[in-house]
């Protein structure tokens, strides 16, 4: 079993209720556009987001599965709604309710979005439990932490 254990992955940010966090990327998941939100809970700003691709706040517990799901799913013209852990610049996390869809123009695809939602406690630690078991059965590296 393959296995990190970075301690800086442990710090949390708290997603405000009242706010929404947006981005939209291209075709290819390149971050076309982030509102002050997103820049604000991820720690990045805005021209460090703009042009990368949406990866960059991917973090190492999420399970590939998750997002082969979430591409297949806009690709077939339909609205992705999932649960993500996401890494902040500082190495730390935010967990969200992500809903990802398409952006029309004269009924043509030109680019994907998504907003992003707070979540409860219960469903961070259900959705934490549940990556790490899909990470293992996948043999993708999984998080240990070691208390001394
Ligand atoms: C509109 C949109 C928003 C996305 N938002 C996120 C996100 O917040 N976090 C994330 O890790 N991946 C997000 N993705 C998926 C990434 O494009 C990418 O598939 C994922 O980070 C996994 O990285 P990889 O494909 O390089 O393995 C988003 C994709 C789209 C189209």
């Amino acid at each position: 079993m393959i296995e990190y254990n970075e301690s800086e992955f442990l710090v949390e940010t708290e997603v405000p209720q009242d706010e929404l966090i947006i981005s939209r990327t291209d075709l290819h998941g390149k971050i076309t556009y982030a509102n002050e939100t997103f820049c604000d809970i991820s720690g990045y700003t805005e021209a460090e987001l703009i042009g990368k691709a949406h990866s960059i706040v991917r973090h190492p517990d999420m399970p590939s599965a998750a997002f082969e799901d979430l591409w297949q799913t806009i690709q077939a013209g339909k609205q992705w709604k999932g649960i993500v852990k996401n890494l902040r610049k500082d190495k730390g996390f935010y967990w969200v309710e992500a809903i990802v869809s398409g952006v029309y123009k004269n009924g043509e695809l030109v680019e994907y979005k998504s907003l992003r939602t707070p979540i409860s406690y219960e469903t961070k630690l259900q959705y934490q439990i549940l990556y790490d078991k899909m990470r293992q059965e996948h043999n993708e590296r999984i998080r240990k932490v070691i208390y001394t």
